[in-house]
């Protein structure tokens, strides 16, 4: 009878320790490139390398940069006679272990795409009904990170799907972050918690700062469009350390978006605690573009260790004020001129503000003797403090994003 109740114990035991997600991995927002935005399928071992070898010399890594990830496209079309993935014969001769050496070699890690269809979006040889055959071949590949998308899967149950994926990688022992795309169609920030350490919460982003990409079966979104979708308190509620809502990959750098957008772009994916992925080619990028995407303080907002998603305070006109809770009772507050004309002068009273968090019962006033200094984190300069009305200027979707600290 013990030894039945013993055997009971160990099943349990091991039924449950195979069926969790890697914890640890996500403590703040996920940080890399990502090579779809720019590339779609047209990539290689060079690419990869390239990638890894600018991480460090334009100073990416030290700013805090650490996954360096294949989208899809890397695959052969066809499974071998076993059964494994394939990668691409002409775009990674050496395989995809070679690659991935080549990142680890340089201090950083290595993700790969996949799909929990039959087939990827792209229509490459997706995981369903090879789950753990797959997470095997990634483990061996040394594989740190899977974005595991949402083509192809017929009346598959999206909850279900994604636990098979995140078991087998459990199983397989080697962790990995898993990056559910799903795209929000089934609410993932209701179930995912627990499965995912980021789940997609919209279609796919466009490099556009306010415009709606019409490819008739499906839409694709602007930087204000998907910024919208998260005004929301059930998203922030479902975020925080180890689980985030995943705006999608950053399109700075991309497109026809200005300085400006793209810092605004910048800035609220790191309020809103997204991961920062790049998505643009760092090759072929501009210091001014650099400069944004290395800007220190900025990323300290989106790897703030509360782990607290920012949300819209207030409307000044057109004048759209976002606010972040972070450690230390100090605040991210980010002016963003989303006017469709032109430049607007605005004037924030602090005396008259009482910024409330209803969601994790985070609350700053500044009248009184309550007065907070403030850092321009753009300029890298100080503001002066809460004491005084704040003035400024704001050309179109423009945005000021200071921190107020004591
Ligand atoms: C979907 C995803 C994108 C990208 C492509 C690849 O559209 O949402 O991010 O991974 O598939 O085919």
């Amino acid at each position: 009878m013990k030894k039945l109740f013993l055997s009971a114990i160990l099943l349990s035991l091991t039924i449950s320790a195979s069926s969790q997600k890697f914890e640890n991995l996500a403590k703040t927002p996920q940080m890399g490139w990502n090579s779809w935005n720019t590339f779609a399928t047209n990539i290689n071992e060079q690419l990869v390398k390239d990638i890894a070898d600018i991480f460090i010399s334009s100073g990416l890594k030290d700013a805090g940069y650490e996954y360096i990830l294949l989208d899809d496209g890397w695959m052969d079309m066809q499974r071998d006679k076993s059964g494994n993935l394939v990668p691409h014969p002409v775009k990674f001769p050496n395989g995809i272990k070679a690659v991935s050496d080549y990142v680890h070699s340089k201090g950083l890690k290595f993700g790969l795409y996949n799909c929990a269809g039959n087939k990827t979006c792209a229509g490459y040889p997706g995981s369903r009904g090879h789950e753990y055959q797959d997470a095997l071949k990634y483990a061996e590949w040394g594989v740190d990170y899977l974005k595991y998308d949402w083509c192809d899967t017929g009346e598959l149950n999206p909850k279900e799907a994604y636990t098979t994926m995140r078991d087998a990688l459990y199983a397989a022992g080697r962790p990995v972050f898993l990056s559910i795309c799903e795209w929000g169609d089934a609410e993932p920030w209701e179930w995912a918690g627990n499965i995912g350490h980021s789940w997609r919460t919209t279609g796919d982003i466009f490099a556009c700062f306010d415009c709606i990409e019409d490819h008739g079966t499906w839409k694709s979104w602007g930087v204000m469009q998907i910024l919208n979708m998260h005004d929301n308190t059930i998203l922030r509620k479902a975020a925080g350390p180890g689980h985030w809502n995943d705006m999608d990959m950053l399109e700075v750098g991309n497109g026809n978006l200005t300085f400006h957008e793209n810092q605004s772009h910048f800035a609220l994916w790191a309020i809103l605690n997204s991961p920062l992925i790049l998505g643009n080619d760092l090759r072929n990028m501009s210091e001014e573009t650099l400069s944004i995407l290395k800007n220190k303080d900025i990323i300290a907002l989106n790897q703030d260790a509360l782990g607290i998603q920012g949300f819209k305070y207030t409307d000044m006109g057109s004048v759209e004020v976002w606010v972040k809770p972070l450690v230390n009772g100090e605040w991210a507050i980010c002016f963003l001129n989303h006017s469709t004309t032109g430049a607007v002068e605005f004037e924030f009273d602090w005396n008259e503000q009482i910024v409330k968090d209803e969601v994790f019962g985070n609350e700053v006033a500044f009248s009184g003797k309550n007065v907070y200094k403030i850092k321009d984190l753009y300029t890298g300069k100080a503001m002066g403090d809460t004491q005084k009305v704040l003035k400024g200027k704001l050309e179109k979707n423009q945005s000021l994003v200071v921190r107020i600290y004591k």
